[in-house]
């Protein structure tokens, strides 16, 4: 896509990705989404115990301006009014995550439930409920208790076990009520971010222990799964959501520098959890890093349950080619560098990712819409009776308050417009796309980057915490009513 800014500020592109008018079935659902850590605040209040990400915020150096997720949104206090908010946003869905040490402190059940932590959620759904918006909700949105983590964390086998308990609590307590339950949201990060590159929670900089954490990731979201399923008393639907890595190639052998971080980045995670097993060459890659003993007999068929829909997480595309050495290896990847990690476990120093043609989102993210529609198009000929959801899509841009309070976000409205397009598009061919949540609902903690990057719709201004919707807002509004992409 060639694109340029204009004087106006507006993102110019392909116009094919720029199209109004666009009706979407009947039944297409138009929610958004948050997560706990980032909006919720009150980090201390009625049991909750910390978390990585509370001791991670905590610890000088790591976010940016020392920002934590203390207070955050303060939708722990809030939540009544930002129901409010959403329903007059005509919400068909909000995706939610659920903190796992407001509901097993310790992450142990054995320790104790806490059962004002599993009140709050269920006033949460109730109010959701009544107002005709359907609950989604993520029990993993990378909220790991601390407990756990001193006890090994992820690349131990015990914390799959650990989060197959809480999920049959959550079922238990919510499951007569959930639309639809998410195990992980984007375990990519949670291993690779969190125990390799660093740039997550833990930030550790561990390559063998990021491919423990991926499989123990990939057995707890089967054994959760199983939970859910045990205890649940409604009829909610089942999902993991995923951030795939859409890839291009520069150079000669640009395929290898593809197949290898398409192995890592996302068949790591789909082939076990879709097709019950690892693929021979991820092994084979990774083979100097780790000999995957931790894989035990049975394993894959735990993973490897139905899912009912697949959620999918997409932002920009990434371009890789294979490194010949002779210059600094560019690590243009989209993610904050850490210093000394790697999220590539058994591709660094052998693939590099290259800076990626604009336009860009504040987060330095290429604008690439059509890869949301190639990303579509290969996951429904990959899995072809797998229906997909868009759990996230959207955009950071630096938002300016207007002289009268209002808050127009023309790039976020354009971006909004080309994903969407390129979502209409893939109905067209045949994909079985149920909705699209826009990511966020509101301004929110940016994990390394604090408050720093607003992805919300609707504007948060962090210190009256007074919530402003965007011009996004009241457009995405128009088109949740009426299933028709605005102008
Ligand atoms: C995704 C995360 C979400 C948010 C967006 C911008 O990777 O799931 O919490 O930070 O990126």
């Amino acid at each position: 896509m060639s694109s340029v800014t204009s004087d106006s500020g507006i993102v110019q592109g392909s116009p094919d990705f720029r199209d109004a008018g666009l009706v979407f079935p009947s039944g297409f659902t138009f929610g958004s989404a948050t997560a706990s850590y980032q909006v919720e605040g009150a980090a201390a209040e009625d049991g909750r115990r910390p978390s990585i990400w509370d001791t991670f915020s905590h610890t000088p150096g790591r976010v940016w301006n020392g920002d934590t997720g203390d207070v955050a949104c303060d939708h722990y206090h809030r939540w009544e009014s930002d129901l409010d908010l959403m329903q007059s946003l005509g919400l068909h869905a909000y995706r939610f995550s659920i903190a796992w040490p407001r509901i097993v402190p310790t992450g142990r059940i054995e320790d104790g439930v806490n059962q004002a932590g599993i009140d709050f959620y269920s006033r949460l759904v109730d109010g959701l409920l009544a107002r005709g918006i359907r609950p989604v909700a993520t029990l993993y949105h990378w909220d790991l208790p601390q407990t756990l983590e001193d006890a090994g964390g992820w690349p131990v086998r015990a914390t799959a076990d650990h989060f197959a308990d809480y999920a049959g609590v959550m079922g238990a307590a919510l499951g007569d009520r959930i639309h639809t339950w998410t195990t992980l949201n984007e375990p990519w990060c949670s291993a690779y971010l969190g125990y390799g590159q660093g740039g997550h929670a833990p930030g550790r900089h561990e390559p063998a222990a990021a491919l423990a954490a991926v499989h123990h990731l990939n057995l707890g979201h089967g054994k959760a799964l199983q939970a859910l399923r045990a205890t649940s008393t409604g009829s909610p639907e089942y999902s993991v959501t995923l951030n795939f890595h859409v890839l291009r190639g520069e150079g000669e052998n640009s395929g290898e520098a593809m197949r290898r971080i398409d192995a890592l980045a996302n068949r790591a995670f789909t082939s076990p959890m879709l097709r019950g097993v690892y693929d021979e060459d991820l092994l084979a890659d990774t083979a100097e890093v780790t000999d995957w003993a931790f894989v035990q007999d049975g394993d894959l068929e735990t993973i490897n349950q139905p899912i009912d829909v697949l959620g999918v997480n997409y932002y920009s595309t990434a371009t890789v080619r294979l490194w010949d050495g002779s210059s600094p290896m560019q690590h243009n990847d989209g993610h904050k560098a850490a210093d000394g990690g790697t999220a590539w476990p058994g591709s660094d120093r052998i693939v590099e990712f290259v800076q990626q043609p604009g336009p860009y989102t504040e987060m330095g993210w290429n604008i690439a819409p059509e890869g949301l529609l190639e990303l579509l198009r290969s996951l429904s000929a990959q899995f072809p009776d797998q229906p997909l959801m868009i759990t996230e899509n959207g955009a950071a841009f630096a938002d300016e308050v207007a002289a009268d309070g209002s808050v127009p976000d023309p790039l976020r409205v354009d971006y909004l417009r080309r994903h969407l397009t390129a979502a209409h598009r893939a109905v067209e061919e045949g994909v079985d796309l149920r909705g699209y949540f826009v990511w966020s609902l509101l301004d929110n903690f940016e994990w390394g980057y604090g408050y720093a990057k607003r992805f919300g719709i609707v504007r948060v201004d962090f210190d009256t915490l007074e919530r402003t919707p965007k011009a996004s807002a009241h457009w995405f509004r128009q088109l949740a009513e009426t299933g028709v992409l605005p102008a």
